[in-house]
């Protein structure tokens, strides 16, 4: 063969279209994709819609964007079409002239875009059964809805501009046993996924995007609790030193025992608080990665742990640098590039401590509402050989125990030595990373009657032993752990602490 020589090779339509449905979409993160370009065509409301009909469900996405012509429609339906080295405008979200089609095609055999623009109403489609069926192994776009969205796709035509884009056939949703309660399912997980990734254009008095789903307006989620008076610390923003454009922002979330169980709850991100730390990137304000350490880290980089599950970073990377930062078709993925790994990993490195203190912050004297220290069981020390874990003889439950342990005092230290000395901490430590929770302590989840039963002793001995007036008492026992978490069985213990006693 001439080595000039060339052969015309282009791919098998259905064969390519097929191993591209593989890509890794889920369904949300296909919709996101879906939403990027109605953001890049400047929409202000997008919607979302969810048909079930078993074998014949649907969904649609309609903006109201600019729309496409005739000759960007046809475009915008070809793979390949672009060339992702092209420069992009500041806010496209787009990169490989792929999304549409990949992301479409991962959950639906049927796609139809209409779209109204300054050609009036246009509308093309791909089916993969009709490419399947066809001999020629040919890339037949084909013109016009199928009957199916005929009338939906008339209707879309009355609006002045917009972009609609139709899913049917949705085969690798609507698998055998999938029922409407996993679809309803399906609608929660989406939604949970879009309030995420676009949080930033749904925030603030006048949201840059109205996104709803079958009329409703997703409400945007933010991983930084911004705002939020119990957070301990975050950082002003900061430039990347020599990279125009990138920019950080350290932020350490409250403790558990400062957020009320529902913040906590909601806080946590789709994914739970373990998986949801790191950065999280964001390229023109659209998150790629909700929560990573972007292989940064000594050695094999550091790994998602219970204690630095309070650290969360904001990473804003532009639009032009996506071939240094390795984006991906799916939008999900961003490396940082060599040059800026030192500095990302000193910033996250300090943020991760940080964290790890506020996490730790039930051994580190808590402090009331009012910024008054607790009296604690157990104080951690550290020594030029680590650390090391103390019980307080000052407390107010030892103390008394102590003073009134006379000829038994020696024993009773022997007894807290050994208890200081055989602290379970692996067992603890392994324990909260497979449970990825913190074991319980503090009385939590225990009845009142129990709380009630150790609290009415410690009270007592500070009125009849200490000789506290009983409101003294109970202002001490509201500055000592565990019970300044339980102020109301504190404020129902009665003046004269032998009353109680006959009561029972
Ligand atoms: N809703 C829409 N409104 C207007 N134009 C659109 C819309 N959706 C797609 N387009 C046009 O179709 C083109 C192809 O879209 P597609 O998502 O396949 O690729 P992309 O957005 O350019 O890049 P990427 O693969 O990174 O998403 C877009 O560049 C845009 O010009
Ligand atoms: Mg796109």
């Amino acid at each position: 063969m001439s080595r000039a020589g060339f052969r015309h090779a282009p791919p098998r339509a259905v064969a390519m279209i097929e191993a591209l449905r593989g890509l890794g979409y889920s369904t949300a993160t296909a919709l996101a994709d879906i939403i990027d370009n109605s953001i890049a065509a400047g929409a202000t409301t997008v919607d979302l819609t969810f048909v079930w009909n078993g074998p014949g469900s649907s969904v649609r996405i309609e903006d109201d964007g600019h729309g496409m012509s005739a000759a960007e429609l046809d475009s915008a339906m070809r793979l390949g079409d672009r060339n992702p080295l092209d420069q992009r405008s500041e806010n496209d979200l787009g990169r490989f002239g792929l999304g549409l089609k990949t992301a479409s095609f991962s959950q639906c055999r049927r796609l139809t875009v209409a779209t109204t623009g300054k050609d009036g109403l246009q509308c093309l489609r791909w089916d993969l059964d009709v490419l399947a069926a066809s001999t020629d192994d040919g890339w037949h776009l084909l013109e016009g809805p199928d009957d199916s969205a005929a009338a939906l796709v008339a209707d879309f035509g009355t609006r002045k501009k917009g972009t609609l884009v139709l899913w049917e056939v949705l085969d690798r949703i609507v698998s055998d046993g999938f029922r409407e309660q996993d679809f309803l399912d399906l609608i929660d997980r989406v939604e949970r996924h879009l309030s995420m990734v676009f949080h930033r254009y749904l925030e603030g008095a006048r949201p840059l995007l109205r996104l709803r789903i079958a009329g409703k307006s997703i409400a945007p989620w933010d991983p930084f609790l911004s705002g939020h008076p119990a957070k301990p610390w975050h950082s002003p923003p900061a430039s990347a030193p020599g990279m125009p454009g990138v920019e950080v922002e350290c932020h350490v979330l409250p403790h558990k025992d400062r957020l009320s169980a529902k913040e906590f709850e909601s806080a946590q991100g789709p994914d739970g608080w373990t998986a949801q730390q790191g950065f999280y990137v964001y390229r023109n304000q659209r998150l790629l990665v909700a929560g990573s350490w972007l292989g940064l880290g000594q050695g094999r980089g550091w790994t998602k742990d219970e204690a630095h599950r309070l650290a969360r970073i904001r990473l804003d990377i532009p639009n032009s640098a996506d071939a240094a930062w390795k984006i991906d078709i799916r939008k999900s993925t961003a490396r940082p590039p060599v040059e800026i790994r030192a500095w990302l990993a000193k910033l996250a490195d300090d943020t991760r401590a940080r964290a790890r203190r506020a996490f730790a912050m039930r051994g580190q004297a808590p402090r009331t509402r009012n910024g008054e220290v607790v009296s604690q069981v157990w104080q951690s020390h550290h020594f030029s050989g680590g650390m090391r874990y103390r019980i307080d003889t000052t407390h107010p439950a030892v103390r008394a125990v102590l003073d009134d342990a006379k000829g038994l005092a020696p024993q009773v230290l022997a007894m807290l030595r050994i208890i200081e000395e055989t602290v379970p901490v692996q067992r603890i430590w392994i324990d909260t990373a497979e449970q990825r929770e913190t074991p319980r302590t503090g009385f939590a989840g225990e009845p009142a009657a129990a709380v009630m039963d150790v609290l009415k002793i410690m009270y007592r001995n500070m009125v009849q032993l200490k000789g506290m007036s009983p409101s003294q008492a109970r202002s001490r026992l509201l500055l000592t752990e565990p019970f300044q978490n339980h102020p109301e069985l504190v404020a129902a213990l009665p003046d004269d602490p032998t009353e109680q006693e006959q009561k029972q």
